[in-house]
């Protein structure tokens, strides 16, 4: 089964792949390099992800399912929320926002460092209409960036029921207990029945 994914982050990319299993086959809007990039302009992670899934359905013809996904932490309000891809400026990199939200949380003790991160997964067809699925994951931000795996925000982020970070606890655990995976698990069925 082919699936297309609204988006262009190669590590979302695998991540799903992997939590999906073998039997679909992953195309992103790196192979359609004439869908222009979707402007992120929602407040909720639910309408930033109905809005990719609903865009590049349209613009292909073919159903089409996006992430949308982010960090909340607790002692800074639920930021940085929506904006955790551009947390520390429009073009920010990984390192700079991690940066940021370390400096925020200078001299935050750990019982109050708790986190989570949220993911919204979109079925878009092509008419426009879309389902989603949500799935979260509660843990608390380390002190110091921590390990080498995974993306964005992993170094930081300590999951509840572990000492180490997502970048240090590697994909096998990662993908057995992220927001991802759990919107992924329960996107499941809707996958299979949209992309018959
Ligand atoms: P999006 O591409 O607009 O959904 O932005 C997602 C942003 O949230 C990413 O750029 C990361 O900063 C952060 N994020 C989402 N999921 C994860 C994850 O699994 N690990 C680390 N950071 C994540």
């Amino acid at each position: 089964m082919t699936l297309v994914l609204a988006t262009r982050n190669a590590h979302k990319v695998r991540e799903i792949g992997q939590v999906l299993g073998p039997g679909f086959r992953l195309r992103s809007l790196a192979d359609f390099p004439e869908v222009p990039e979707v402007p992120e302009e929602g407040e909720t992670f639910e309408a930033n992800a109905v809005q990719k899934a609903a865009f590049a359905a349209r613009a292909l013809g073919v159903p089409a399912m996006a992430d949308d996904s982010g960090l909340e932490v607790d002692a800074l309000q639920g930021a940085p929320g929506v904006r955790s891809a551009r947390f520390a400026g429009e073009r920010a990199t990984s390192a700079e926002n991690n940066a940021k939200l370390l400096r925020l949380l200078k001299g935050v003790q750990e019982a109050q460092r708790s986190a989570r991160f949220r993911c919204v997964i979109a079925l878009a067809l092509p008419d426009g209409t879309a389902r989603t699925a949500e799935g979260a994951c509660a843990g608390r931000i380390a002190e110091a960036p921590r390990g080498t795996g995974g993306f964005g925000y992993d170094p930081l982020f300590i999951p509840d029921g572990y000492d180490r970070t997502f970048a240090e606890l590697g994909e096998e655990v990662k993908n057995r207990i992220s927001h991802r995976a759990h919107a992924l698990r329960r996107a499941r069925e809707m996958i299979l029945e949209i992309a018959k």
